[in-house]
């Protein structure tokens, strides 16, 4: 045959593949629309090392009280007299601060005992509980409630924690409770129960033997990665290896391989890692995801001044295999302390971060300043898209979390003991940046459905409906209807962060451009634990704007 026809007929193959492909899932057809960054304020005055997105559109942000002065004063004039701050005994600024998403305006918040290096979640009311910190606050709780007054605040409760919590873990449980794993040197766990009068208060805290076999040689083994999993266990990963632990009975009922390579996931070797989305059409095969890394011996290498290259793979594990292995694929670059977020079209972004060195002070060079995106359902070869780089580096104490809209928050980053501005590699970062991921492309708008109205109450195992209008509909098996549960994310890793795709889809025309569409609530509360859940309907690989609803 001619080269000309068979070169022909070899385009014409590939077009048909990239057509369909197209009709699956438009934005891996058309990749040139890449993602763009803004910036949304070049100093809202702290250092967003923590963040949490509240049911009313606002995100809560903190830092450490004792950095010293932030550039935001407190309100009318109030300060914080603190004996025991190791910084400063009277200050005057704020190191937490509540943004609005819907003005893209922020104000300070007031802390009174430090919460540096703390941990939270979201209470199946919407309120954030957030748990323990440094020095004069590592045994405090603190409550911060959705509200939109101004004189709502952080309300706290000393010595409420049994142990220290520096460090440590949240998720939240089934039955409301939180539980909170781990922290510096802390190798046992303990609950928080919304109702303390409750009789089964936990009065001490709880052994948990596998985070002290997993600490490195300088008691370091932070950050535990956790999630619940839906037969109502939790899934523990720490330093290489994982386990499946009943809290219940404080029995740990399954360990799986290490994962391949030698290099620790979590801090200071700070990867990240995110649980799959929960898809309910389909036998529920719960899977870990876990990206980056650092080698054993790069902590103690970096403070002598040597940034060893972080690890480039990612490993992906189901859980409930009878003969589970770890399968490795690689980034396009190594990275650590980046964050991963589950995106509402089943692309997971990977964000921030380095490639060499670790977490910990000054301890990272290289920024990785380009975020990736893996499409799960591509080829194994061109999963990962590399997205446009932002200007600003983001590494130790940085955050991203997703908005409400689709777009992702990214904030933070200070390697340093205070907040330096000036004669530092990688100088404090107060800004406030969004990246917007492809699928927010304009010239996406005729796919995008918009939610017209949904009921804010979804039930478990209930069937509710929505309408939605979009300009060009493809086909009904193009569309899902998905849950998202948002994260509270510190130190790379996005406690409480889960997704569940609903099953039961049904689409019917009700009017020109307006559909009617039927699903059904999560089939428990171990797949989806009761709480604020943002919706989006996702046509084609484009999702809607997320609504808020209140599964219960
Ligand atoms: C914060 O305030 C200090 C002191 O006023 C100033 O030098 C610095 O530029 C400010 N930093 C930012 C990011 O606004
Ligand atoms: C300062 O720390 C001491 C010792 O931990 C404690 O007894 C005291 O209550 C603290 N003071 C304040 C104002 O928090
Ligand atoms: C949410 O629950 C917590 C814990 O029980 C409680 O303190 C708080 O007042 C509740 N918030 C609302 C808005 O009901
Ligand atoms: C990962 O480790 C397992 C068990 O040691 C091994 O069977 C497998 O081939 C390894 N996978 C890769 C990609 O190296
Ligand atoms: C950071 O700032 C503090 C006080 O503002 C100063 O003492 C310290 O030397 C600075 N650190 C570096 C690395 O320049
Ligand atoms: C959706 O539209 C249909 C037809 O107009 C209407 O009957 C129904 O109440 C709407 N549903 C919701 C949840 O708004
Ligand atoms: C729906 O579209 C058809 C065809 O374009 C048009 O004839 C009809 O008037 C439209 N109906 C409404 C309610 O807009």
């Amino acid at each position: 045959m001619p080269t000309k026809i068979v070169s022909f007929i070899f385009h014409f193959l590939i077009l048909i593949v990239q057509s369909s492909r197209m009709m699956s899932q438009i934005t891996s057809a058309l990749s040139d629309h890449e993602g763009e960054w803004h910036i949304l304020h070049e100093s809202i005055g702290i250092s967003a090392m923590h963040m949490q997105l509240l049911k009313n559109n606002k995100v809560v942000m903190f830092d450490r009280t004792d950095f010293g002065r932030s550039n935001l004063s407190l309100p009318d004039g109030r300060c914080r007299y603190d004996p025991n701050d190791t910084e400063l005994k009277i200050d005057c600024t704020a190191h937490s601060v509540l943004y609005d998403i819907g003005t893209n305006t922020f104000r300070p918040l007031m802390v009174q005992t430090d919460t540096w290096c703390s941990s939270g979640a979201v209470l199946p009311n919407g309120t954030l509980v957030q748990t323990g910190g440094y020095n004069d606050g590592d045994h405090v709780i603190r409550t911060l409630a959705p509200c939109n007054g101004f004189n709502c605040d952080w309300v706290e409760f000393p010595q409420a924690l049994l142990e220290r919590r520096w460090y440590a873990t949240n998720q939240i449980l089934p039955d409301g409770r939180i539980i909170i794993i781990g922290g510096r040197a802390q190798f046992n766990y303990e609950f928080y129960h919304p109702n303390s009068q409750d009789s089964s208060f936990s009065q001490k805290a709880v052994r948990l033997n596998f985070l002290r076999e997993t600490r490195d040689s300088d008691e370091n083994n932070l950050y535990p990665f956790v999630h619940l999993l839906p037969d109502g266990n939790l899934f523990i990963f720490a330093n290489t290896r994982s386990i499946v632990f009943d809290y219940k009975q404080n029995r740990m009922i399954r360990e799986f391989p290490a994962i391949n390579g030698s290099e620790p996931r979590n801090y200071p070797s700070s990867g990240s890692l995110v649980l799959l989305p929960l898809d309910e059409n389909r036998p529920i095969e719960p899977e870990i995801m876990i990206c980056g890394g650092a080698s054993r011996n790069a902590f103690q290498l970096a403070k002598k001044g040597k940034f060893q290259r972080a690890a480039s793979t990612c490993g992906r594990l189901k859980i409930m295999d009878k003969n589970p292995v770890w399968k490795m694929e690689n980034m396009p670059m190594p990275r650590v302390m980046s964050d991963m977020l589950l995106l509402p079209n089943d692309d997971i972004i990977i964000i921030n971060g380095a490639s060499s060195g670790t977490a910990g002070w000054e301890l990272a060079r290289n920024p990785v300043t380009r975020p990736l995106i893996y499409n799960p359902h591509l080829d194994e070869m061109r999963r990962f898209s590399v997205m446009p780089a932002s200007a600003r580096p983001r590494l130790y104490h940085s955050t991203a979390i997703l908005l409400t809209d689709g777009r992702v928050l990214v904030g933070g980053s200070n390697p340093h003991i205070y907040y330096n501005f000036s004669g530092v590699e990688y100088p404090t970062d107060l800004s406030l940046e969004s990246f917007s991921p492809p699928y927010l492309s304009p010239v996406y708008d005729h796919y995008r459905p918009r939610i017209i109205e949904v009921d804010e109450v979804v039930s478990y195992l209930q069937s509710f409906s929505l309408n939605f209008t979009v300009q060009r509909f493809l086909k009904m098996s193009v569309v899902s209807v998905r849950l998202i549960l948002p994260s509270f994310t510190t130190h790379s890793f996005s406690m409480n962060q889960r997704m569940v795709v609903l099953k039961g889809v049904q689409i019917s025309r009700v009017a020109n451009n307006t559909y009617q569409l039927f699903a059904v609530g999560p089939s428990t509360r171990e797949i989806a634990p009761p709480g604020y859940y943002l919706l989006f309907v996702v046509h084609s690989g484009i999702p809607s704007s997320g609504m808020w609803i209140k599964l219960q």
